[in-house]
């Protein structure tokens, strides 16, 4: 198999690999999805079910992935197939995952941009409930601004300006982390702020009226573990193909889970606070940001230049993710129906691009489109959150733990046991049957009806 050569990239450092997994794996996820979700689930119960799985499920499961695509030098299908053909429907699930993601990532991509051109024109958003709602119930806005941010992620991945979009990434992130935190600073000190710091902290069980009620925040907070550090879907593969052989992936992949999480930690802390303050409902769902955000950029000094600095890098975070979303079915077309580069990223992003415009409007003029009480956006985050990504995240632990071996992927881990692992019997024990069998009996469970 081919080695780490000049034209597979490969990452000259650790740190450069860090932070590009990092910035693939920050992004709306963190930003967007996890302040959103918590407050609908709970508050402090899903933080602390969302950190348990970071540890049982997302760092063991990223270290696997970067190891089967350091040990394989291939993109997710080729590592498969090389490893064990009968296994290669884990790489496919994984992009038809991507796609089915890359669809509806792109709607909200467009409201952040369309947030961005809001505080260039100056708009007033002193009703900031009412100026996203308006926006998002209209037919022409969201899809023309979901339509033009999947436009952007298609001209990058045509032009292949890949390796500018990490250095953007590492001048984004530290940038990023920067205006989070004072983001979340200003939302603790907001009047009447504490309600939001407890309900994030502090578990209130009494929100909990049914085992279903339970189950469903631990499908949530797993689903979310997946979404957000890209896993199940085979990136991490990718990410690991282009390592060298000398890399410590349990530290790497230690500190890539931690990273994501602070993040998404932070977003928790800049937002939840500045729902109670303002007096919005915690469980308002994909909206949280939006309407929240404009209220705490209002109550501070230069705010407008803030707000626009701030959905810039949102904007940031959100194409280097999306353009790797989209590079991971690219490539699977490149190699399987031999397409050219630039028909397969044209071609996919104009079907994405179509499919995405009906969950653009399921806000608004397809409202009433649904599928057992759930819009078309809903179902879309559904099938890929909570059937695709555990899904194949579920078999890869089958494949670690029972058919390539946890032997084999030990001494991948350990560079040929050049470095310790500490960890093995539990990543074996993790990988062979306490993985499986959590993501296995919250899938089964999260579909038994209430009480
Ligand atoms: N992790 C990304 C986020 O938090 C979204 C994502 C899911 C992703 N799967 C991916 C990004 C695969 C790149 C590749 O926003």
């Amino acid at each position: 198999m081919k080695q780490v050569s000049e034209k597979r990239g490969g990452f000259t450092s650790s740190m450069g690999f860090i932070l590009a997994a990092t910035g693939s794996a920050v992004g709306l996820g963190n930003l967007w999805k996890f302040p959103y979700l918590a407050g609908k689930n709970g508050g402090a119960i899903f933080l602390f079910i969302y950190l348990a799985f970071i540890f049982i499920l997302g760092i063991p499961i990223t270290l696997g992935e970067m190891a089967i695509g350091r040990n394989t030098k291939l993109n997710p299908i080729g590592a498969y197939q090389k490893l064990n053909k009968k296994y290669t429907f884990i790489g496919i699930s994984g992009v038809a995952c991507a796609f089915i993601i890359l669809c509806y990532y792109s709607v909200i991509g467009g409201w952040v941009l369309k947030y961005i051109a809001s505080y260039i024109t100056n708009a007033t958003m002193d009703d900031a409930s009412a100026y996203f709602q308006n926006f998002i119930q209209s037919s022409a806005e969201p899809v023309v601004w979901h339509l033009l941010f999947m436009a952007m992620t298609c001209l990058i991945v045509v032009g292949g300006v890949s390796q500018g979009i990490e250095k953007a990434s590492k001048i984004m992130l530290p940038l990023l982390f920067f205006f989070i935190v004072v983001l979340a600073i200003r939302a603790i000190f907001l009047p009447g702020s504490a309600e939001g710091i407890k309900y994030f902290l502090i578990p209130n069980f009494a929100a909990i009226n049914s085992f279903s009620d339970f189950a469903n925040i631990l499908l949530a907070a797993m689903g979310q573990v997946f979404f957000s550090l890209s896993l199940g879907m085979g990136a991490m593969i990718t990410y690991g193909s282009y390592l060298q052989k000398g890399a410590n992936l349990q530290k790497d992949s230690t500190i890539i889970a931690s990273l994501d999480s602070l993040f998404a930690i932070l977003a928790g802390f800049a937002i939840l606070p500045a729902v109670f303050a303002f007096g919005y409902e915690p469980t308002a769902g994909p909206g949280l940001i939006f309407e929240t955000l404009p209220k705490v950029f209002e109550s501070m000094p230069f705010g407008g230049v803030f707000g626009f600095i701030f959905f810039v890098l949102v904007f940031f975070a959100a194409i280097t993710s999306s353009v790797s979303l989209l590079e991971v079915v690219t490539s699977f077309c490149i190699d399987n129906f031999k397409m050219k580069r630039i028909t397969a990223s044209i071609l996919l992003s104009v079907i994405m691009g179509v499919i995405g415009i009906f969950a653009a409007l399921s806000f608004g003029p397809l409202s009433n489109v649904q599928l057992f009480g759930n819009t078309i956006f809903d179902v879309m985050s559904f099938i890929s959150d909570k059937l695709l990504m555990p899904f194949g995240a579920f078999f890869m632990c089958i494949f670690i733990g029972h058919v390539w071996g946890v032997d084999a992927i030990s001494d991948e881990i350990t560079n040929q046991n050049t470095i310790a692992f500490k960890w093995r019997k539990l990543f074996g024990i993790i990988m062979k049957y306490i993985a499986p069998a959590i993501i296995f009996i919250i899938f089964i469970t999260s579909f038994i009806p209430t009480k």
